[in-house]
This record gives structure tokens, C-alpha cells and sequence, in this order.
């Protein structure tokens, strides 16, 4: 943990920078997701947006997404940082909890923007009862 708590400030920071090259001409909200990973590797994400708005795709899951498809899906995620680019709140939407669920570690961190400034809690915090099921056999 407490080495966790040393990456954090590295984590946010690339969230910033990976809301950088967000796509967000519609809401202008640009957001940048970075995941830590039980290994030491960081993969980042940024929100994209498109002109059909439903098919708009969240930084954190975007990140996710890029993540397994870099490394496959074999490591936990140990702690998640969110930003903006707008001053704003940045707390996981809904559908990003429960996609973060399912391959963050039990005891994984998130920190996120919120208006004060920024705000670390246990991921299980934020969903604390996430979809599951046991696959029939
Ligand atoms: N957005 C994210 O990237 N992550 C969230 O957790 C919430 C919302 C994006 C989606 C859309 O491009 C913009 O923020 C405004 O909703």
C-alpha cells in the first residue's frame, strides 16, 4: 500500500496527460483514465466521442480496452486514476465501475478529480455490489 500511495501522483499525471489527446468536440469534456497494474506497467486512455453521441466511449474504459489488448487480460489492476481537462469531477461513470470491476484487484484504489481537489478511495467503494454471477457449466 504504501508503495501505492507513492505512484499516485505519477498515475494522475498521465491521466492529465492522456486527456490531452482526448476527442471530445460535442461535450468538450475531456477526460484521461490511467491503470496501474500489479506488474508496475501504466496504460492509459482518453475519452472518444462520435457524432452518433451514443457511441461515445468513456476514458477508463478505453483504457481497459487498450490495456488487454496490449497485454491481454492475465493482471489486476491495482489502482485507477480519472481526470478532466475542465476543472470538473471526475468519478467513474457507472458502466466504467462495473467494466473496472472485472479485472481490478480486491483491494485496488481509485483517485479521481473532484472539485476540491482530488479524492483516493477503495475502488469497492464505488460499486460495492457489482454484477456477478457463476456461469453455468
Ligand atoms: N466520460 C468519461 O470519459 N468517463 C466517465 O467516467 C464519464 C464520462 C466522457 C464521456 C463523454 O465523452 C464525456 O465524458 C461527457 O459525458
Amino acid at each position: 500500500m504504501t508503495n501505492l500511495t507513492e505512484s499516485l501522483p505519477r498515475l494522475r499525471l498521465l491521466a492529465e496527460e492522456a486527456a490531452q489527446h482526448a476527442y471530445a468536440p460535442y461535450s468538450h469534456f475531456a477526460v484521461g483514465a490511467a491503470l496501474l497494474y500489479e506488474d508496475g506497467a501504466i496504460v492509459t486512455g482518453c475519452n472518444v466521442e462520435n457524432l452518433s453521441y451514443g457511441l461515445s466511449s468513456c476514458a477508463e474504459r478505453n483504457a481497459v480496452y487498450r490495456a488487454i489488448a496490449e497485454r491481454g487480460a492475465g493482471s489486476r489492476i491495482v489502482a485507477i486514476a480519472v481526470t478532466n481537462l475542465a476543472g470538473q469531477a471526475s468519478a467513474p461513470c457507472g458502466a466504467c465501475r462495473q467494466v473496472l470491476h472485472e479485472f481490478a484487484a480486491g483491494d485496488a484504489v481509485v483517485t479521481y478529480r473532484t472539485l476540491e481537489g482530488w479524492a483516493t478511495r477503495p475502488f469497492r467503494e464505488l460499486l460495492p455490489d457489482a454484477f456477478v454471477f457463476e456461469r453455468p457449466q
